[in-house]
Order: C-alpha cells, then structure tokens, then sequence
C-alpha cells in the first residue's frame, strides 16, 4: 500500500496517532507537513525524518494555521494529496462543570480545525482528487461520561465528513473517519487519571487490549489515504480492537 509521490498534512502530528502516522507515511513514500503546538516534539520528528517532513508550529483551530500548512505543502512538496485531522484537545469532567471554555477548546481543535482544514485543502485536494481523513471516537458513538464537549464535537466531526463525503465526491475527493482506541501517552495520561473507567474500556475491547498508534492504528489511516480506499467514502472505520461494532 505505497504512498510514493503523495503530499499529505498531518495535524497533531508531532506526538501519539498523529506522530505514528507522520513516520509510517513517510516510510511509505509520501512527504508530510506536521502541524502541532509543541515545538519540541516537532524537531525531534524533523531531525529523524529530515526533508521528508516540514514541521509548523502553530494552533489548528487558527484558520490562518491551515492556510499556511497547505501553502506550505505546495511550496516544499509541490502540492497537496492527504489531509489528516487528527489534532484534538479536550477536558474530562461531568457535563454540567463543563466550561464555556471547555466547549471552546474541544470544539476549536475538533469541529473547526477539521472543518478549517478541509477549507482551506479543497483546491489542493481537487486538483489531486484527494483524500480527507477525520477523527471520530468512541467516546462520541458510546456517550462516554465526563466527555459531552469532546464527544459533541467528534460526533459532529462525523456528520461533517458525511455530508462534504457527498458534496466532494463529484470532485473524486474520498472524506472518510477514523475511531482508533490506542494507547499513547495522551491515553496513559488520561488512564492513571480515571483508572475505573480505563479498566472498564480495555475490559470491553474483544481483541484485548488497547491498540498501539504505530502498528494498529497508523496502518488503516495509510490504507484510507492509499488508492487501495479509492471505492471508500464517507464511511467511519473503527480501529478500536472490535470494542463497537458500526452498522
Ligand atoms: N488515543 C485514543 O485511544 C483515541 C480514542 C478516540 C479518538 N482518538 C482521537 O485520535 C486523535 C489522536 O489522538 P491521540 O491520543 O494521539 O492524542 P494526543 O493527545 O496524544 O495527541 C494529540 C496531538 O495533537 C496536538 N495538538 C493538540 N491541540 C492542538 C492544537 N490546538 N493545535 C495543534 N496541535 C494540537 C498535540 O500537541 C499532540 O501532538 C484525536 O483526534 C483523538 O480525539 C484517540
């Protein structure tokens, strides 16, 4: 499943999904442009993958941070093939402590980041009859307690990709979501917060165990974004270990 010659914008690529998908992208043969806050992690993918990858430090929810990661693509890469939505931030507690802030930061980086991304990548993606893929979650299909404001904006992320699935297909532009279940340090962060519900998550995955970014979980964005999906759209694709079962 190569992706020699395509170009591809990660967001939240510099660290867990997001980075498992940068390097496993490039091993296949496609160029990427990293859009992630932390400066850090960011140089660290830079020196290891060196010109395969450009790195921008900025905000996805900034409209203006999208238009240059696709600036940026045609520029050093020579256009635009893949867009990956994968950055997302959030808070975990009961619905009703939710802030005002809570709900502008997960749907910011959820809901409009996607949906500035995908704006600003049209042109690019039209040209190159493209690929989108967004990020779903369980916790949005399930109504995971403690994750209105994150399951609101993934699930709302999910209607978007359906309908921009339809509008674009004309365009030869495939609109596909992703729902992984993985084990980053994100994850491991969020797990030694709220051992109960962890423990009742991975007790309910029927392969066992939570999946792990780079070999379960980068393997079926590269499959989405590969022309083997070419007949795909529209759909969501759970890379959860089983733990839902779409209809
Ligand atoms: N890990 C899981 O089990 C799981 C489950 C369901 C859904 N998801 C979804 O998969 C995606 C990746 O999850 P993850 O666990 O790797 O997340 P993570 O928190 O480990 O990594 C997210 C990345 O996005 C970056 N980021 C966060 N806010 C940003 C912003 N405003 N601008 C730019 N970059 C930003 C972070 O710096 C980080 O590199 C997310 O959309 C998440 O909602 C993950």
């Amino acid at each position: 499943m190569t992706l020699e010659n395509k170009v591809a914008v990660v967001t939240g690529g510099a660290s867990g999904i997001g980075e498992a998908v940068t390097r496993l992208f490039v091993e296949r043969g496609a160029r990427v442009v990293v859009v992630d806050l932390q400066q850090e992690a960011g140089d660290a993918v830079v020196a290891d993958l060196e010109d395969a990858v450009a790195f921008i430090r900025g905000d996805v929810s900034d409209r203006a941070v999208a238009d240059l990661a696709v600036a940026t693509a045609v520029e050093r890469f020579g256009g635009l093939d893949i867009l990956v939505n994968n950055a997302s931030a959030s808070r975990v507690r009961p619905f009703t402590e939710q802030t005002e802030d809570d709900w502008k930061l997960a749907l910011g980086t959820g809901l409009f980041a996607t949906r500035n991304f995908m704006l600003a990548a049209y042109p690019e993606l039209r040209r190159n009859r493209g690929a989108v893929i967004n990020f779903g979650s369980g916790a949005g299909i399930d109504g995971q307690p403690n994750q209105a404001s994150y399951a609101a904006a993934k699930e709302a992320i999910r209607g978007l990709s359906r309908v921009v699935a339809n509008e674009w297909a004309a365009d030869q532009i495939r609109v596909n979501v992703v729902a992984p279940m993985a084990k980053t340090a994100g994850v491991a962060a969020w797990a030694d917060a709220n051992p109960e519900q962890y423990a009742l998550s991975a007790a309910k995955v029927p392969l066992g165990r939570f999946g792990d970014p780079r070999t379960d979980v980068a393997p079926v964005i590269a499959f989405l974004a590969s022309d083997d999906a070419r007949y795909i759209t529209g759909q969501t694709l759970m890379a959860d270990g089983g733990a839902i079962k779409l209809r």
